[in-house]
């Protein structure tokens, strides 16, 4: 494996694009400090990625703002994932053009793991005269320089670089919470699940040093986060590449190691590479929440195989049931897939069957969608969307209720939990570090703390307490 090519700091050419875009997005929006609007789709490495360009539009002198109508600058970050994702984009930059419209000098950009497919920049490009900026995901750091262009060249601009196997640290982060913070360890995927984008478009797998990743924890903690969330497609093949010996076990031990009242997740694990000495570490280490987010996608090993998951359901069962050994509070949640191409119901049976075994908090669930350029979208597929949408019922109403019986099982016990936002008047949701969500009656100046919850109801999977 080629070593990866870490750049320190943004490069100064970036630094010289943002000095010229103070002064000309401030006179473009009429004198007066310009508005930046970014939405994003998708998963948390897109949150993550949106959290940067908003870290570059402030350098850029922007005031980020919620509402699009208000801003002089629009980029949506879009998500390939399935189907739906990619229609309601295709939906949303439609809306657009009356904005346009109104206000001649705005730009519309778009970016994320939609841009990286030619066939969709091509039709986002023609369908939608008014989008100015089409950009992919390995050219982030270049975001300075396409506005730049963007904006003076009066023409229309659509940049992808290719996978270099590049990292580019020293990028600014505009992070949306202020308690809750996301921090990319690694970027891109070498899995090649047969039915999945992401690998395509996210290019190879490459991790951050650890002293970037815990340089980066400790100014989150300093800065006074409460939980801080290591991301990557597969965090546990962190540090391959990486020219000093390490694994992920060991950066998320070390994270949690740093000094401070703060909690760490993380996701994704790929089961395949889910080690007991992660499990350990997990156990052995207080900050570290209860939680494993452990996708599984089917229950039958003849679908595992076509999906190129590289396990089998007696693999991921083994390293559950060590799981549930070494941590007896452990909740463990799944992404599933129903109607992989030629799935047939004895074998969505088989992923019912593992449910019932593991007994998942919440499961993630998604109905087959056939993606551009995968293995799989060449299979024959003889089941209906009908019949799949029968199967993710059943699915669904298992769930219902595995999840029921958990939620009442906490019943009279009292739990650490984060309290993170408004509900409603007067109710606040707070989070165990099991990541089950807890209703509270408290005031919102408790928003961001760390309270001790008992449990006083359970309504199906919504938790009810108080503060004790
Ligand atoms: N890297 C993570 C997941 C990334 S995508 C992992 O491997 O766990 C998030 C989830 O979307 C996947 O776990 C899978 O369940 C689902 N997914 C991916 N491609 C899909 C497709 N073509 N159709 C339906 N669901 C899909
Ligand atoms: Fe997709 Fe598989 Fe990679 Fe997850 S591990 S991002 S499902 S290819
Ligand atoms: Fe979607 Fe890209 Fe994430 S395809 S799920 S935003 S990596």
């Amino acid at each position: 494996m080629s070593s990866i090519n870490i750049t320190e700091k943004r490069s100064d050419v970036q630094d010289q694009y943002i000095e010229l875009l103070k002064d000309l997005l401030y006179m473009r929006a009429g004198n007066k400090q310009p508005y930046g609007y970014v939405r994003t789709y998708g998963c948390q490495q897109n949150v993550s990625d949106s959290e940067k360009i908003k870290g570059m539009l402030e350098e850029m002198g922007c005031i980020i703002t919620e509402e699009p109508e208000k801003a002089d600058i629009i980029i949506f970050n879009t998500c390939a994932v399935r189907e739906h994702a990619e229609d309601r984009v295709f939906g949303n930059v439609g809306a657009l053009k009356a904005l346009k419209r109104e206000k001649p000098s705005l730009l519309i950009g778009l970016c994320g793991c939609m841009m990286e497919q030619e066939h969709i920049a091509d039709r986002i490009y023609k369908s939608f005269p008014y989008v100015g900026l089409v950009f992919g995901t390995h050219v982030i750091h270049k975001f300075p320089e396409l506005v730049y262009n963007a904006v003076t060249s009066g023409k229309r601009l659509v940049e992808r670089g290719n996978d270099d196997g590049k990292i580019y640290e020293g990028l600014p982060v505009h992070r949306d919470g202020s308690f809750k913070g996301w921090l990319p360890v690694m970027y891109g995927c070498d899995n090649f699940c047969s039915y999945c984008i992401v690998p395509y478009v996210r290019g190879r797998e490459r991790s951050r040093r650890p002293s970037a990743i815990i340089g980066e924890a400790e100014a989150m903690v300093k800065a006074g986060y409460k939980e801080i969330t290591l991301l990557g497609q597969n965090v546990n093949s962190y540090g391959k590449g990486l020219d000093e010996k390490t694994d992920f076990a060991a950066l998320l031990n070390d994270v949690a190691n740093i000094d401070g009242d703060f909690w760490v997740r993380f996701m994704t694990s790929h089961p395949k590479d889910a080690s007991e000495k992660l499990i350990d570490v997990i156990a052995e280490n207080d900050k570290i929440c209860n939680h494993l987010h452990l996708p599984f996608q089917c229950g039958s090993n003849r679908v595992l195989d076509k999906m190129n998951r590289r396990y089998t359901r007696e693999k991921y069962l083994e390293i559950v049931n060590y799981a549930k050994r070494k941590i007896p509070d452990l909740s463990l949640t799944s992404d599933v897939i129903v109607g992989f191409p030629g799935e047939t119901y004895e074998e969505f049976q088989e992923t019912l069957d593992l449910i019932r075994e593991v007994k998942f908090t919440s499961l993630f669930t998604f109905i087959y969608s056939p993606r551009v350029g995968t293995p799989a979208a060449k299979l024959d597929d003889p089941y209906t969307h009908e019949e799949k949408a029968k199967r993710m019922a059943e699915l669904l109403k298992l769930q219902e209720g595995i999840a029921a019986e958990r939620c009442a099982g906490m019943v009279g016990k009292t739990y650490r939990v984060l309290v993170e936002e408004q509900a409603r008047e007067g109710v606040l949701n707070a989070r165990t570090q099991n990541n089950i969500v807890v209703e509270l009656n408290a005031p919102t100046e408790l928003i961001g703390t760390f309270q001790y919850a008992e449990i006083t109801e359970a309504r199906n999977w919504i938790l009810r307490g108080k503060i004790v």
